[in-house]
């Protein structure tokens, strides 16, 4: 069967929005390809759940996957690996993780994602590491990263799904392995992975709330991806909080913040250190 007759899924998390125009461009390549194409959002928990569904009750339907998140410190988001981890066995299903990352660090983010598919039986068909503007950067003088994705960044993407289709289409199965897609490799790998998320997310600096500043407007929670401020009528954060800041930057009043002072430095030094080639690279 063709893969324009089966179609695919595009899954990803997109707190800033640099996935979702990663995940758009891939939708758009694959119309272009005549594929028929469905497309989800998993930041929030009933956009995983619609996913799960649509995707076990559609099964034989999907035969390419692929999920995206953006990387936060070296880490794909809990969201996404919620989401894999919950799939189906995915026998035979062409598979293709891709992460956004601010021109920092790509971490292990992609070793992760494509690990955890691979535990599902998945054929990894390909990989993506696409750079973006660092959604930090809102914060800071000069954006890291600005402009990102650009027009060079978009044709790589391009060039990635057109191969990742010539490979279903040539009934391709050979699978990549996780180590095929990762950057790091070794030590520097196993310590990129050491304490998760969390460890990343204890790092980054935490929300402060000012009570008296507050106006009850409700912004922060409309803009929450994770959907983990409660308002009562003031808000309080839950700690399924991924630290985005999509809060403290559309508080109208200033009384949620984040003391960035010395994140700057931080990540200027570790682009220094660690000289990733700031490049949207494709693995297939
Ligand atoms: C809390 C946080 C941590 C981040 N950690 C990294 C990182 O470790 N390496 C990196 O290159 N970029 C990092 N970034 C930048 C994001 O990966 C990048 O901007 C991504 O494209 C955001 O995707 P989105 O716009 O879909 O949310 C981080 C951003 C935030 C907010
Ligand atoms: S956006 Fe700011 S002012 Fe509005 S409810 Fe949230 S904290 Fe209060
Ligand atoms: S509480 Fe704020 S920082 Fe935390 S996930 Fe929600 S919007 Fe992002």
């Amino acid at each position: 069967m063709s893969l324009n007759s089966i179609g695919a899924l595009v899954t990803y998390c997109s707190p800033a929005g640099a996935t979702r125009v990663a995940a758009e461009a891939i939708e758009r390549t694959l119309r272009s390809l005549s594929v028929n194409v469905a497309s989800f959002s998993l930041c929030a928990k009933e956009g995983r759940e619609t996913a799960l569904r649509v995707f076990q009750e559609s099964r034989g339907r999907f035969r390419l996957l692929f999920v995206g998140s953006p990387v936060y410190g070296f880490h794909p988001l809990p969201a996404v690996m919620e989401f894999i981890r919950r799939l189906p066995s995915l026998d035979g299903i062409h598979t293709v993780p891709f992460v956004t990352w601010g021109g920092v660090c790509s971490g292990s983010a992609l070793f992760e994602m494509g690990r955890a598919l691979e535990k599902k039986g998945a054929i990894l068909s390909g990989a993506m590491k696409i750079v973006a503007e660092h959604s930090m950067s809102w914060a800071f003088s000069n954006p890291f990263c600005g402009g990102r994705p650009d027009r060079k960044d978009a044709s790589r993407i391009e060039e990635g799904v057109k191969a990742v289709h010539r490979k279903v289409e040539g009934n391709d199965t050979s699978s990549l392995a996780p180590l095929d897609i990762s950057t790091y490799t070794g030590d520097t790998l196993a310590t990129m992975l050491e304490g998760g998320f969390e460890k990343s997310k204890a790092r980054l600096p935490r929300i402060e709330f000012d009570k008296t500043l507050c106006v009850e407007c409700g912004q922060c929670a409309e803009v929450c991806p994770v959907g983990c401020i409660t308002l009562n009528p003031t808000p309080a954060i839950g700690e399924d909080c991924i630290r985005c800041y999509n809060c403290a930057k559309t508080c109208p009043e200033g009384a949620l913040t984040a003391d960035f002072s010395k994140s700057e430095e931080v990540i200027r030094t570790r682009i220094e250190k660690l000289r990733e080639p700031q490049e949207t690279t494709v693995f297939v």
